[in-house]
């Protein structure tokens, strides 16, 4: 018989990693040395990109070096749009990405990371705005990624704080532990294979809505409960169906995960400089009452609010369609997925797991 260890591999220790560590009790997130707030208060998008590819923070040089590559890969991935055929025409943002980052052409590995990091949002918001069937908006070399990715999707020059809280939450979710999708793309690092199709795997794993898709749900459950005063009913019911409430519980975290309070942070900060974040008092009050209710029902396990949860109230804050949340995950991850196969190539050991085999054996032996 299966073990829930051997089917969900739950704390199977499977690599050794300098990149992140996720402490479930504690509700720490360390991410190359620094606490995960810390990073999100103070650091840019860029910074986080040096910090997980060459290990330590960049000097001002540095960062403008990245600045300036990462401009490229936009302009690189915008100037192949044209040649990527019917890959963004599809209604799931996600398999536009995946069949679109596909199209990139692998080589060195450390121009293939810049280039994939580039492409991402450039890809999201060309398939965001042919939705709108409104064309492309060229990139903006002189932006930075964050001010660029929404350049890029509005097509006019975003708000400094919009910017910065979408520079936060970049920040936040760059990597985490041996979640799926990393697990997956050090699996096909690990067969020797190259880095986009690492990237294309590691896109297919966080597609599935048990890994990156709650945000977009969460924010459908702010929507439908409209009012503070409706949450406690609304959240009943929802349970009472047996239905899970978006955006709670974790399977590491037995606290409030630590990326959460720092989104909510992010929102709070974005609402002081003056942008209207309509669903964070909403988000706090749904918050509340869910907590109270999954208490009452799972006494034995604590469910506290996810990433996923501020995420939603956050990327909506910052004007980013719901359709794009979980893009814009990929968009930040795909740093933390380089880096990764950057490690296990490293390791330089194929990734093979035994399975128990439970099927008919034959019936006859050969004389
Ligand atoms: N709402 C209601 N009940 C929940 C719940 C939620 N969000 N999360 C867990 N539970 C309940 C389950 O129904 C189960 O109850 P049971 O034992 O009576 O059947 C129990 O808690 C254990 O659930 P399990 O799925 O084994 O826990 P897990 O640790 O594997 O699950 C998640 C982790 C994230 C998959 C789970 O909490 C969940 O589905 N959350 C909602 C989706 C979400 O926010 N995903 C984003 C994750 S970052």
């Amino acid at each position: 018989m299966n073990t829930p260890s051997a089917s969900g591999l739950d704390s199977v220790v499977v690599a050794e990693t300098a990149l992140s560590d996720v402490d479930g009790e504690r509700g720490r997130l360390i991410i190359r040395g620094y606490a995960v707030e810390e990073l999100v208060e103070r650091a840019t998008f860029e910074d986080v990109c040096v910090l997980m590819w060459n290990g330590a923070l960049p000097s001002s040089d540095e960062r403008e070096t990245l600045r300036a590559s990462l401009a490229e890969a936009r302009e690189y991935a915008f100037s192949i749009l044209p040649t990527i055929g019917s890959a963004l025409v599809t209604p799931d943002s996600m398999e536009a990405l995946r069949t679109a980052v596909g199209h990139l052409r692998s080589g060195d590995p450390t121009r293939d990371r810049v280039r994939l990091t580039g492409a991402i949002p450039v890809f999201a918001a060309a398939w965001a705005r042919g939705r709108a069937e409104q064309s492309p908006v060229r990139p903006q070399p002189r932006l930075s990624h964050a001010a660029d990715c929404l350049q890029m999707l509005n097509g006019t020059a975003p708000q400094p704080a919009r910017v910065r809280a979408l520079d936060a939450y970049l920040c936040c979710v760059v990597d985490h532990g041996m979640n799926a999708s990393t697990f997956t793309s050090r699996v096909v690092a690990s067969t020797g294979s190259d880095l986009v199709s690492a990237i294309v795997a590691a896109i297919g794993a966080l597609k599935g809505p048990l890994h990156g898709g709650a945000p977009g749900p969460v924010l459908d459950m702010f929507d439908a409960v409209g009012r503070a005063e409706r949450a406690r009913a609304w959240l009943d019911s929802e349970l009472a169906a047996g239905r899970r409430i978006m955006g709670m519980g974790h399977r590491v975290y037995h606290v409030r995960d630590p990326r959460a309070a720092a989104l909510e942070a992010a929102t709070s900060a974005l609402e002081r400089s003056g942008v209207a974040a309509d669903r964070l008092t909403l988000a706090r009050a749904i918050e509340r009452e869910a907590e109270r209710l999954l208490a009452e029902r799972h006494p034995e396990r604590r469910l506290r609010a996810n990433v996923e949860f501020y995420t939603a109230v956050l990327l909506d804050a910052v004007g980013i369609p719901r359709t794009l949340f979980s893009p814009m995950f990929a968009a930040s991850r795909v740093v933390g997925w380089c880096a990764h196969v950057d490690e296990q190539r490293r390791v330089g050991r194929l990734i093979r797991p035994a399975s128990r085999y439970v099927g008919p054996v034959p019936t006859q032996t050969k004389p």
